[in-house]
């Protein structure tokens, strides 16, 4: 009898937490075309850039020889504008034919030969955000099964042109829908996100249950703004958002800018260090073809990636806001922790800060924590509770650190930072 009922807990218990797909116990990696690409369709004028199968061919190529793959950025996913404006003569979604010339399962082919996964977009309402063709409550299963067929790896599912009624149905049954194709797909929901992200319109139980992950913010721009925009909402609803993400469930601040347009070097780490910190996607937009080495370096740092990926799934929260300092703080496997003391300030100079793991209330370790500089790539020494930590935060920057346990033997220095 008390077997019995302990098994059906644990399978409540199990139903109640994430999506039964078995994917993405740790936050999704990749690359997604819409930040950096948006709705380009000219390919004559504007061949190296156009949403087609040839710039998701490259990318994928990049992905393989820039060595992103082998860090973990596999998923590639082509967001709007993909299809034709009408769906074929049996109700299917159509790519189009100018720019997907093989077709979306010739490319999935081709993604997955080299290692990777594919992502494709689809919207709940009469059209995509676009003006394409959206998935109605008639079409979820045609369209669910048509992506299948393709062997697509994800489905980013947008919410533009429908009320909230249709997405209360139309996101359950889009996942229903897939589970049904049986081959596991990646559910990226954006139905959070058009309703204030917040309860009591929004029900993170149920977006657990339903999706992978989800939107629930305005969308990234290629700018310093937008980042500290979406900084701001996650720490002012963190205790809202930080219990609804865990293994196969995550909250999607958006993607990674990184290597774009609008962040300086300093910034772009902000927006790595917070992501990392908050659990989040990884999902970088950005031209893979002419990235610079230090926007690589950035977001190929393994630390970092160590960090976001850790197998606990904890979300981290913003702790401490003084002025324009933020101290942002996450719980990780094993008694390690990462924090990030950023500066939005912007007055010139490296803003000298003194510290201690107790003030950051890190202390349960009684032989103190080794202490790294995440994007310095440097061991800084063994730290008791009350050892001062000197640091200097540069304008519109951060210091991340990440703190292991003196007494829990780890991989060191090589594993973290490559060869040193
Ligand atoms: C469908 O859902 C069931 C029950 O939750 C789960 O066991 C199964 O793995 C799911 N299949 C796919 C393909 O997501
Ligand atoms: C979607 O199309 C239906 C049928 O034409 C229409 O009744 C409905 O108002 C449309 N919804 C939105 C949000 O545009
Ligand atoms: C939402 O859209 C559906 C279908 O177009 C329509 O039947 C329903 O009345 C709409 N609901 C609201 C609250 O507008
Ligand atoms: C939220 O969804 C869960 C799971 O479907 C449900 O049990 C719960 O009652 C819902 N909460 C509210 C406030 O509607």
């Amino acid at each position: 009898m008390y077997l019995l009922s302990l098994s059906l807990l644990l399978t409540l218990y199990t139903l109640s937490t994430a999506l039964d797909n078995g994917l993405v116990k740790t936050p999704p990696m990749g690359w997604m075309t819409w930040e950096r690409y948006r709705c380009i369709t000219d390919c004559k004028n504007d061949p190296d850039n156009c949403i087609s199968e040839n710039l998701i061919k490259a990318m994928a190529d990049r992905m393989v020889y820039g060595g992103w793959r082998e860090l973990g950025y596999v998923y590639l996913s082509i967001d709007d504008c993909w299809s034709l404006k009408q769906r074929d003569s049996q109700g299917r979604l159509q790519p189009d034919p100018d720019r997907f010339p093989s077709g979306i399962k010739a490319l999935a082919d081709y993604v997955h030969s080299k290692g990777l996964k594919l992502g494709i977009y689809s919207d709940m309402g009469n059209y995509t955000c676009g003006g394409y063709p959206g998935t109605t409550l008639e079409t979820i299963k045609i369209d669910a099964d048509t992506f299948a067929s393709w062997e697509v790896d994800m489905l980013k599912f947008d919410g533009c042109y429908s009320n909230s009624t249709e997405k209360a149905i139309g996101y359950p049954k889009m996942s229903v829908a897939l589970n049904a194709t049986g081959r596991p797909i990646l559910y990226s929901c954006s139905w959070p996100a058009y309703e204030g992200g917040l309860p009591p319109q929004v029900n993170y139980t149920l977006l657990g249950n339903i999706c992978n992950m989800w939107r629930n913010y305005g969308d990234v721009q290629d700018s310093w703004d937008s980042v500290l925009s979406i900084m701001k909402w996650y720490a002012a609803n963190q205790d809202v958002l930080q219990p609804a993400a865990g293994p196969g469930r995550w909250n999607d601040p958006d993607m990674l800018i990184t290597g774009d347009f609008g962040l300086s070097y300093e910034q772009s780490k902000v927006q790595l260090a917070i992501w990392a910190i908050l659990a989040a996607p990884l999902i970088m937009s950005n031209d893979l073809r002419t990235i610079s080495e230090d926007a690589k370096d950035l977001l190929q740092n393994r630390l970092l990636i160590h960090i976001n990926q850790d197998s606990l799934g904890k979300q981290g929260r913003q702790v401490l806001k003084v002025g324009r300092l933020e101290v942002w703080k996450r719980e990780m496997v094993n008694g390690q922790y990462a924090v990030a003391i950023v500066n939005t300030g912007d007055d010139g100079i490296p803003k000298p800060i003194a510290t201690s793991l107790g003030m950051l209330n890190i202390t349960q370790c009684p032989a103190g924590y080794k202490l790294y500089d995440v994007f310095e790539k440097e061991f800084l020494g063994y730290f008791k509770s009350n050892t001062l930590i000197n640091l200097k935060v540069n304008p519109t920057g951060t210091v991340m650190l990440f703190i292991h346990p003196a007494s829990v033997p780890h991989h060191g220095h090589r594993k973290y930072f490559g060869v040193m």
